[in-house]
């Protein structure tokens, strides 16, 4: 098969900014599944991915965990590089914003819009969203926080470069409006213009000299580039923009689709096109903003502590059933609400049943009836010739589907194929034709017709499930790479099975599952935390685990327990349990910490206090609360009595225990 051009297709980049979550595994497994299609199809196909590793959130996490912002961003990318590999997420180069080949072309862009006089130097002052890492005027802020994440915006007002986006607003409401297919969808395009490009757009501040933790501008290195800036350009700084290497970028770009939530087509959709024709580089073709994974209506996320871990679900479930579910579920463009009860009853009446008895049982029949070998297909008739035709057509369907990112429409054509041969077991009832030798050819006929049914729904299922499709074939008895291509599906043929294919049964490809009990076991949701929970005290006196007989000192030395001041504490609305606490780590900065201890000490004796902490205990919400940490107390079996530890006095603050 030639190849029918080129397609490149990007996810965002991530930040490493702690274990990814179900949403982003979300988006990765769309990219992944359209990068596969399209390689099936016969494109020549480019998929990237990576991490967005600068800036003040990821300068502060490494702070907080006392480690070189690259000795934080390095031990996490290779967590997510662990979990695509355990997704399948197969993609042809990971981008890391660090990489210097990265940084050498993000200094080059930079350079360029400044000599062509598109930067300039002057000084910002407004309001910065770390976690956002967005800036905003004091009038886009809503209730004097960021508008898009609702979290405190911090002061900004230092010397800076700026981006003339204004000069270009013009250019860009045409360009959106004459390219109706740049944005998708269509929807996020009006929201676009209305929200952002009519109001009008101001000059963008692309410096920070306030953060260390960024790319130098080479030609005045105290500033570091804009986050923002630094990330896009990530989409051809991979392909060796600007650099003597540049095969890959005059190869593919521009990118056909750059795959990104909703919350950031506006940076993908102005600041990047606006950079793009700034330095004379075409446009990609579009961009295409998903919607979100929820839950109860909030989108989830480490800040709102109902994330999701993708790792316990493939590991439990299988990759390939997450996968599924999360393309299947709910349309591509649109918000999903995500309930394991809603993966567990996909999975059982999807995979389990649907797929998973239509293949087993045309496996069985083929072995009980023609001695495990797929017999030749005699005369059809009409009900046969309905079940080839839907056959034939659904690749079409499939390909249709796919190539306008309706991933669940895809699967849903597969499935009514899968649907229809279930029903036409029924129908044709091969173990009544078995009971009588003159229905033998009809029953060939039928159990043919099952097995060239199960081959093709193998093949096409394949981009959104990797690893089901050998297991399929595996049982069918299909081992000529021809018969698992696309091509096999598309040239108007319906018998592609050779006759006498020994087929082998095999184990069931996935399980049925008692969703009471799965629902009954651990949860893999961080769902956030209730207040007034009778272990919420976030002490390890409360947390009554059941401890190993020993553990190792390298265990022991996991923990990093340091002398803490607390600066201020108050009580936690609501909660007749908990304090919240502010505490001084010395030069290692404050934490604020949630603890279960306001029936035994009140705020005022708790000020002043020098306690014990667990430093680098992962941060979870009590009450709705971060807690940064955890105080050591020792409490009676009981409950009834409670006391701090503390160090004797003349210790500073932040001194490491141990
Ligand atoms: N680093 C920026 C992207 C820079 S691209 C030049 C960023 N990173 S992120 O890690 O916060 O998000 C990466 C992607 O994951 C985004 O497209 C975001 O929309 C997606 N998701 C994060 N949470 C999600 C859900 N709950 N549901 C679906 N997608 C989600 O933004």
């Amino acid at each position: 098969m030639g190849s029918k051009g080129t397609f490149y297709i990007t996810t965002p980049i991530y930040y490493p900014s702690d274990n990814l979550h179900i949403g982003h595994a979300y988006c990765s497994t769309a990219a992944d599944s359209m990068a596969r299609f399209k390689k099936m199809t016969g494109y020549d196909t480019y998929f990237l991915t990576g991490t967005d590793e600068h800036g003040q959130k990821i300068e502060r996490k490494a702070k907080e965990k006392g480690v070189t912002p690259q000795e934080y961003v390095d031990h996490i990318v290779a967590g997510i590089k662990d979990l695509w590999k355990l997704m399948d997420i197969d993609y042809d180069d990971f981008i890391r914003t660090t990489d210097e080949r990265h940084v050498q072309t993000v200094q080059k862009v930079f350079r360029q819009l400044y000599e062509q006089g598109d930067i300039y130097k002057s000084e910002y002052e407004g309001w910065y969203c770390t976690p956002c890492e967005s800036f905003w005027t004091e009038l886009q802020l809503k209730d004097g926080k960021c508008p898009d994440c609702g979290r405190p915006v911090e002061k900004a007002k230092e010397e800076s470069y700026f981006f003339r986006m204004s000069k270009y607003q013009d250019w860009m409401i045409d360009y959106i409006r004459e390219h109706p297919e740049f944005i998708q969808p269509q929807s996020r395009a009006n929201e676009m213009i209305k929200n952002f490009l009519e109001p009008g757009l101001e000059d963008l501040c692309v410096s920070r000299t306030s953060i260390r933790w960024g790319i130098p501008v080479d030609f005045d290195p105290k500033h570091t580039v804009y986050v923002w800036v630094d990330a896009l350009t990530n989409y051809i700084s991979a392909l060796g923009y600007g650099t003597d290497h540049d095969e890959l970028y005059k190869k593919y770009w521009p990118a056909n689709v750059h795959l990104v939530g909703k919350e950031i087509v506006r940076f993908h959709s102005i600041i990047w096109p606006i950079m793009l024709h700034a330095i004379g580089a075409p446009l990609p073709k579009q961009i295409f903003g998903h919607g979100w994974l929820v839950i109860d209506g909030k989108k989830m996320g480490k800040s709102v502590g109902n994330v999701v871990d993708p790792v316990i679900l493939c590991n439990r479930y299988s990759s390939d059933a997450v996968r599924y579910f999360l393309m299947r579920e709910m349309p591509f463009g649109s918000d999903g609400e995500f309930t394991l009860k809603s993966m567990l009853t996909r999975i059982n009446a999807d995979l389990a049943n649907d797929l998973g008895n239509l293949v087993s049982r045309t496996v069985a029949m083929v072995e009980k009836y023609f001695d495990g070998c797929i017999p030749e297909a005699a005369e059809t008739n009409e009900v046969d010739q309905e079940l080839w035709q839907l056959a034939l057509s659904t690749a079409g369907e499939v390909e249709k589907e796919v190539n306008a990112f309706q991933f669940s429409s895809a699967l849903s054509e597969i499935w009514k194929l899968v649907g229809e041969c279930n029903r036409y077991i029924d129908v044709t009832a091969p173990w009544i034709l078995a009971k009588s030798e003159n229905d033998r050819p009809r029953l060939a006929t039928v159990l043919y017709t099952l097995s060239e049914c199960v081959r093709r729904i193998a093949v096409m299922i394949s981009f959104v499930m990797p690893r089901t499709p050998e297991r399929i074939f595996a049982q069918l008895g299909v081992d000529d790479p021809e018969l698992k291509t696309w091509d096999s599906l598309c040239d108007g043929e319906f018998r592609h099975l050779k006759c006498g294919t020994r087929v082998a049964k095999g184990e069931a490809l996935f399980p049925r599952l008692d969703i009471q009990k799965e629902l009954e076991r651990d949860q893999p949701a961080e769902t956030p935390q209730k207040p007034e929970k009778k272990n919420d005290k976030h002490s390890s006196a409360h947390a009554a685990p059941e401890f190993p007989a020993e553990i190792g000192i390298e265990d022991f030395g996991k923990v990093k327990l340091q002398v803490a001041r607390v600066i201020s504490c108050e009580k936690v609305e609501k909660s007749k349990k908990l304090l919240k606490l502010r505490l001084s780590l010395g030069k290692d900065g404050e934490r604020q910490v949630v603890s279960g201890i306001a029936a035994w000490y009140s705020p005022e004796e708790m000020i002043g206090k020098q306690v014990v902490l667990v430093a680098n205990l992962k941060p979870a919400k009590l009450a709705g609360i971060e807690s940064q940490g955890m105080i050591l107390c020792a409490a009676s079996d009981d409950d009834s009595s409670l006391k701090l530890l503390s160090v004797e006095p003349g210790m500073e603050d932040g001194a490491v225990i141990g």
